[in-house]
């Protein structure tokens, strides 16, 4: 049988993985699989800000860089992951924050800093980047983070001129959860998105994460969510493909998993400038999921021995027949 990749190329929609280095290093199927079955990767954590100066002014970017190197070898594009969130910061930042030695001009330098060091050192390395990451919360508000509450709601423009001075031709995201489909947040997004494209801001994508689950059903707007995304004049992408269940795994419960998968791939492929599908983790032997849902888990395309569930052939088979 071909490889996810193989089939992706004539569809000219990149299929992407998040990469766990921590597996890469130790799990020889594990590594093969990631090179045979992908042409993107992102970094599952490497390229966040905590991993990249766990100390203030020192930076470290082996890990990051080490998956570079292995995109390099296997044809490769990297999508960078993400300059500015409210979770995985240094502790350095975090708490100099909470005790008020940073004030609010200093954040901003330190957020200018980052930015021009971290986009500067993959300046041609990767294809673009999540500049922000979950900045609107599920109601449809600027999300509440210290970012919006010592910066202002400006932070949004200045990180994305910022990460353009640094690296001019990377493709600039916003990035998010719940937002496949047509809601309060994605919506909120929308606007959001007009006005910086109309205020001349450099944004060039909306991403979509795909963090989905069988028990919740899936929202069939999202074809049109992307189209209107799109008709802004920003490229999409799925960001974070996976779909968990509640366990035990049943044979309804995969089948629904599967129907998951392809509702976001098939829009991606029905879209005009839909340029990736990236799942977060492909086999359940490493996946964020029962670490932070208790009592759910298998949302990936292979189980924990590698074997293929029901979505790695759907996902195949929409491939395939595009
Ligand atoms: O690095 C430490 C390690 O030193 C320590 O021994 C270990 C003990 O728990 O923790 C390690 O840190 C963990 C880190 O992943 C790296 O493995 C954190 O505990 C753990 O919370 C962290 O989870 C990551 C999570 O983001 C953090 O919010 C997940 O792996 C990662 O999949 C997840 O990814 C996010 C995306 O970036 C944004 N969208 C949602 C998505 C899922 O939450």
């Amino acid at each position: 049988a071909s490889t996810l990749r193989a089939l992706a190329k004539r569809t000219g929609v990149r299929i992407g993985t998040a990469v766990d280095m921590a597996a890469l290093a130790d799990d020889t199927t594990y590594r093969e699989r990631v090179a045979a079955e992908f042409n993107s990767v992102t970094a599952e954590n490497v390229m966040k800000w905590q991993f990249l100066e766990p100390e203030r002014g020192v930076s470290d970017f082996a890990a990051a860089d080490e998956l570079v190197d292995f995109a390099r070898r296997n044809g490769q594009q990297v999508r960078g992951h993400t300059l500015l969130w409210h979770n995985q910061n240094p502790a350095w930042l975090t708490s100099g924050v909470n005790s008020g030695e940073i004030d609010a001009a200093e954040l901003r330098q330190i957020l200018r800093q980052h930015i021009y060091t971290v986009a500067g050192h993959f300046r041609g390395k990767v294809y673009g980047w999540d500049v922000v990451n979950e900045v609107i919360d599920d109601n449809g508000n600027l999300r509440d983070t210290f970012w919006l509450r010592m910066l202002g709601p400006g932070y949004i423009a200045d990180a994305f001129r910022w990460a353009h001075q640094a690296d001019p031709k990377a493709k600039l995201y916003l990035n998010d959860y719940n937002v496949e489909g047509i809601n309060a947040k994605s919506t909120k997004y929308f606007e959001l998105a007009k006005q910086l494209r109309k205020d001349g801001v450099p944004v060039h994508g909306f991403g979509m994460q795909g963090h989905l689950g069988v028990q919740y059903g899936f929202d069939g707007t999202a074809l049109d969510n992307v189209l209107r995304f799109e008709k802004l004049g920003l490229e999409t992408a799925f960001t974070e493909v996976d779909v968990r269940m509640i366990l035990p795994v049943d044979n309804p419960k995969l089948q629904a998993q599967a129907a998951g998968y392809t509702l976001l791939l098939q829009a991606c492929l029905l879209a005009k400038r839909c340029v990736s599908f990236t799942v977060w983790g492909f086999t359940d032997k490493y996946s964020w999921v029962p670490g932070f849902f208790s009592g759910q888990g298998a949302a990936n395309l292979l189980d924990e021995n590698f074997a293929p569930k029901p979505a790695y052939q759907a996902v195949s088979n929409s491939l395939t027949l595009a």
